[in-house]
C-alpha cells in the first residue's frame, strides 16, 4: 500500500466512504444480498487516511477487515447504510459510494423462519425499491462544496459500450465524479485487477486508471483533488 511518497494532501479534510454490501433481511435466518468484498471501498478509505483524511468507513458486510486508523460505522441494511451515511456526511467535505446498496428489499420480512409446507407452493416474495443514497446526496448536498462520488460496474451490451452505460448513469446521478469500472473478463468483482475511468457530470472521461484496487483508489483521490 502507496509508499513514502504519498502526498499528505487530504490533511484537514473529512471524508466519508461506504464499503461492502447490504443485506435486506427476507426472515430471521435468510437475505437478499450481492457479492461485495468491500475491498475497493476499504482501499479508498485506507488510501485517504495515508493522505491525512479524517475518515468514516461505513461498512456493510466486510468480507475483508477494516483499515487502521479510520472510523468504522459497522451497517446491515440499505436503510442502515443511508442513515449512517447521511449522518457522517453532514460535516463530511467528501462522500465516496463504493458499497453495492440493495437496489430492492422484501415488503415485509417475516418475523419467523418461512417453513416448507407439504402440499404449498413457493412463496413469493415481494420487493420495494430502496432510496438511492447517492443520487439523494448529490441532490441535498449536506454540506456547501461537498464532493460527492460514486461506483458503477458496467457491462457492454446490445444497448451500449460500458462508458456509454456510465455517462447515461452520471448524468441520471447527478454525483460530481462517477468511477466506472468495466467488469466481466476477469475484472472487477472479486479480483485484484481494475480498469476504471473516471468521468464527470456531464459524463465527460476526467481519468483512467488499471491496477490493483489500490492504485485505483489513489486515482480517484486525486481526481477528487483536482475538482473545482
Ligand atoms: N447506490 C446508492 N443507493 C442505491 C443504489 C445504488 O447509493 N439504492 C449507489 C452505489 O453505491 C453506487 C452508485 O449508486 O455508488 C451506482 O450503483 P449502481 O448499482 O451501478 O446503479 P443503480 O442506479 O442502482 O443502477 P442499476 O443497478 O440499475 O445499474
Ligand atoms: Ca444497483
Amino acid at each position: 500500500e502507496g509508499g513514502a511518497d504519498v502526498p499528505l494532501d487530504l490533511a484537514g479534510w473529512r471524508v466519508v466512504v461506504s464499503a461492502g454490501g447490504t443485506r435486506e433481511p427476507i426472515d430471521p435466518v435468510r437475505f437478499l444480498g450481492n457479492r461485495s468484498s468491500g475491498r475497493q471501498g476499504v482501499a479508498l478509505a485506507a488510501a485517504a487516511a495515508r493522505r491525512g483524511a479524517q475518515v468514516t468507513l461505513v461498512a456493510a458486510n466486510l468480507a475483508v477487515p477494516a483499515p487502521q486508523g479510520v472510523d468504522v460505522v459497522a451497517v446491515g441494511t440499505a436503510a442502515e447504510l443511508r442513515e449512517a451515511v447521511r449522518a457522517a456526511a453532514k460535516d463530511a467535505d467528501a462522500v465516496v459510494m463504493a458499497a453495492a446498496v440493495a437496489d430492492f428489499r422484501p415488503v415485509s420480512p417475516a418475523d419467523a423462519k418461512i417453513k416448507k409446507r407439504a402440499g404449498s407452493s413457493a412463496p413469493t416474495i415481494e420487493l420495494v425499491e430502496t432510496v438511492d443514497v447517492l443520487a439523494e446526496l448529490a441532490q441535498d448536498r449536506l454540506r456547501p462544496g461537498q464532493v460527492v462520488v460514486g461506483f458503477a460496474a458496467e457491462t457492454g451490451d446490445a444497448q451500449g459500450t460500458v462508458l456509454e452505460h456510465g455517462r447515461t448513469k452520471a448524468l441520471r446521478k447527478g454525483a460530481d465524479l462517477l468511477v466506472v469500472n468495466a467488469v466481466g473478463d476477469g475484472l472487477g468483482f472479486g479480483t485484484t485487477e481494475n480498469d476504471v475511468t473516471i468521468l464527470d457530470a456531464s459524463g465527460e472521461p476526467v481519468a483512467t486508471a488499471r491496477g490493483t484496487k489500490d492504485e485505483v483508489a489513489h486515482a480517484v483521490w486525486d481526481a477528487v483533488r483536482s475538482l473545482g
